[in-house]
C-alpha cells in the first residue's frame, strides 16, 4: 500500500459562456473519495474536444507545466474520453490520466463489499480498461500516477494482455449470472416470506447508510440466513404499526453514472426494482439537491424503477437553521419527510408514517381453504396472517389479516387461488 497521497490535478472542461462551480465541486468530492489530494484545479474552456487528446495543444503545454510546478502524480478529468486521447493526453503529460469514468469505477472498487459487488466492479472496470490497454506496452508502468482508476480486484488482471482480460470478463459474466440466478431464487423466497420491501436510494453522500443503520439500529439481521449473508444490506425494521418491513440499501448514484456500472449493478438495483416503496434520500442541505435529485430519477429510470412508489426524504435538517421535523403526505402515495438521520430528530415520525401506510394496506377477510389447499394454509400460518381457523368436513375457514401487496403476490402464485375472493372484496375498500 502506497502511504503518501497521490497528488492530483483536475482538469474540468467548462462549455463557453456556461460556467456551472459546482461542477468542479463535485468532482473535487469525488477524487478526494477515492483517496486524491487534489492539489490543483484547472479550468478548460472548450468548445469542439480534439479527437487526438481531448483538450488544444495550449491548454496541454499549460497544464505539463503545471505539473511540474506542483509535482502532479495523477490527472483527472472530468468528461468521459476515448482511449486514444486519455493515452495521448497521458503521454504528453508524462502522467498518468484518469477520466470521470474511470475515476467513479474506481471509487466503487474501493467500497465494494459484497462478493457479487466487487465481481461487478472488477467486470465493469476491466470492460472500461480493456480497449484502453490494448498496445500500451510498457508506457502505463513508466507512467506517474499512483494507483487511482487501476485499483480494485481487477489490478493483477489489468498487467496481463488482451486475451487474458477477455477470458477473465468472461469467466466473470458467468460468475455473476449464477449469482444473479441465485439471487433472484433469495427474492422469489422473501416474496413468499411476504414481508414489505423498502427500498433506500440517493445520491452519493445523501446519507442512505446512516439511515438505514438508524432505522434498522437494534434489529438483527433478516431472518433469512440465506440472504442475510449474501446480501448484507438488507435488514428488518422492527416495531411499526404494520408489522416488520424489509429496508435495502443500495449503492449511492453519482451524475452520469457510467453505463458500464449501471448494467453491472443490475442485479444489485434489482433490490431497488422489486420494492414496494423507494425512499429517496436527499442531502436537504446541499445546493445541487435538485440538480442530484435529476440524476437519481434518471438512474432510477434506467433500471426500471421510475415508476415506483415514492417518498422524498430530506436529510441532513441539522444542517438548516430553523427547519423542523415533518412529514407532508401528498397526493397519491408520495410524501415528503424531513429530518435529521445523524441525530435521530424525525425518525420517529418516519417510523409513524411508514407503519401507517403500510398499515393503511392491510387487508382483513375470511376464506374458504379446500384439503388441497394445505401448502397455502401453512403459509399463511408462517406469516402469522391468520387471526382464527375453523375446520369442518368441507375444508378449513380461515380469518386473516395481511398486507394487501403480500396478498396480492400470494394470489399470483398457483396456489393461491383462493385469496381471489378476498382481494376482489378489497378493491371496493378504500385504499
Ligand atoms: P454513499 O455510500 O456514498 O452512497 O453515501 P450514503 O448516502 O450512504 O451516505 P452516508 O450515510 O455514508 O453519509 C454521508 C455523510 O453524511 C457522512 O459523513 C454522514 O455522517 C453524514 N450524514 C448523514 N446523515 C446526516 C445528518 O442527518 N446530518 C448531518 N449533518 N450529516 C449527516
Amino acid at each position: 500500500m502506497s502511504a503518501a497521497p497521490t497528488r492530483a490535478l483536475l482538469v474540468q472542461p467548462q462549455a463557453p459562456g456556461q460556467r456551472d462551480p459546482a461542477l468542479p465541486e463535485e468532482f473535487a468530492e469525488l477524487a478526494r473519495s477515492a483517496g486524491a489530494e487534489v492539489v490543483a484545479l484547472v479550468e478548460a474552456r472548450l468548445e469542439r474536444p480534439s479527437a487526438s487528446h481531448y483538450l488544444g495543444s495550449g491548454k496541454v503545454e499549460e497544464l505539463k507545466d503545471a505539473c511540474e510546478a506542483a509535482g502532479i502524480d495523477l490527472v483527472l478529468v472530468n468528461a468521459a474520453l476515448s482511449p486514444v486521447q486519455e493515452r495521448n493526453l497521458g503521454d504528453a503529460l508524462g502522467r498518468r490520466v484518469v477520466d470521470r469514468v474511470g475515476l467513479i469505477l474506481d471509487i466503487f472498487a474501493l467500497r465494494a463489499a459484497s462478493a457479487e459487488g466487487k465481481l461487478q466492479v472488477e467486470l465493469a472496470q476491466l470492460k472500461h480498461q480493456a480497449t484502453r490497454l490494448v498496445g500500451r506496452g510498457k508506457s502505463l508502468d513508466s507512467q506517474r500516477g499512483g494507483a487511482i482508476g487501476l485499483r480494485g480486484p481487477g489490478e493483477t488482471a489489468l498487467e496481463t494482455d488482451r486475451r487474458l482480460i477477455r477470458a477473465r470478463i468472461d469467466a466473470l459474466q458467468k460468475r455473476l449470472s449464477r449469482i444473479e440466478v441465485q439471487q433472484a431464487q433469495m427474492r422469489r423466497a422473501r416474496v413468499r416470506n411476504a414481508v414489505p420491501r423498502v427500498a433506500l436510494v440517493g445520491y452519493t453522500n445523501a446519507g442512505k447508510s446512516t439511515l438505514f443503520n438508524a432505522l434498522t439500529g437494534g434489529a438483527v439481521y433478516a431472518a433469512d440466513q440465506l440472504f442475510a449473508t449474501l446480501d448484507p444490506t438488507v435488514r428488518r425494521v422492527e416495531g411499526l404499526a404494520c408489522g416488520p418491513l424489509l429496508l435495502s440499501d443500495t449503492v449511492g448514484f453519482v451524475r452520469d453514472l457510467p453505463h458500464e456500472l449501471v448494467a453491472a449493478f443490475r442485479s444489485t438495483l434489482a433490490e431497488a426494482r422489486e420494492a414496494d416503496l423507494l425512499l429517496h434520500v436527499v442531502d436537504a442541505a446541499d445546493p445541487e439537491r435538485e440538480a442530484r435529485i435529476a440524476a437519481v430519477e434518471t438512474v432510477l429510470a434506467e433500471i426500471g424503477a421510475g415508476g415506483l412508489p415514492q417518498w422524498r426524504v430530506y436529510n441532513k435538517i441539522d444542517r438548516i437553521e430553523g427547519l423542523v421535523p415533518r412529514v407532508e403526505l401528498r397526493e397519491g402515495d408520495a410524501a415528503q419527510v424531513w429530518l435529521s438521520a445523524r441525530d435521530g430528530r424525525g425518525l420517529d415520525l418516519l417510523r409513524e408514517a411508514l407503519g401507517r401506510r403500510f398499515a393503511r394496506a392491510l387487508l382483513e377477510g375470511t376464506v374458504l381453504l379446500g384439503h388441497g389447499d394445505g401448502r397455502l394454509r401453512a403459509r399463511l400460518h408462517a406469516l402469522g396472517a391468520v387471526l382464527a381457523e375453523h375446520h369442518d368436513e368441507a375444508g378449513w375457514t380461515l380469518r386473516i389479516r395481511m398486507e394487501r401487496t403480500v396478498a396480492e403476490r400470494l394470489a399470483a402464485m398457483p396456489e393461491g387461488q383462493p385469496l381471489h375472493p378476498l382481494l376482489l372484496v378489497a378493491q371496493g375498500a378504500p385504499p
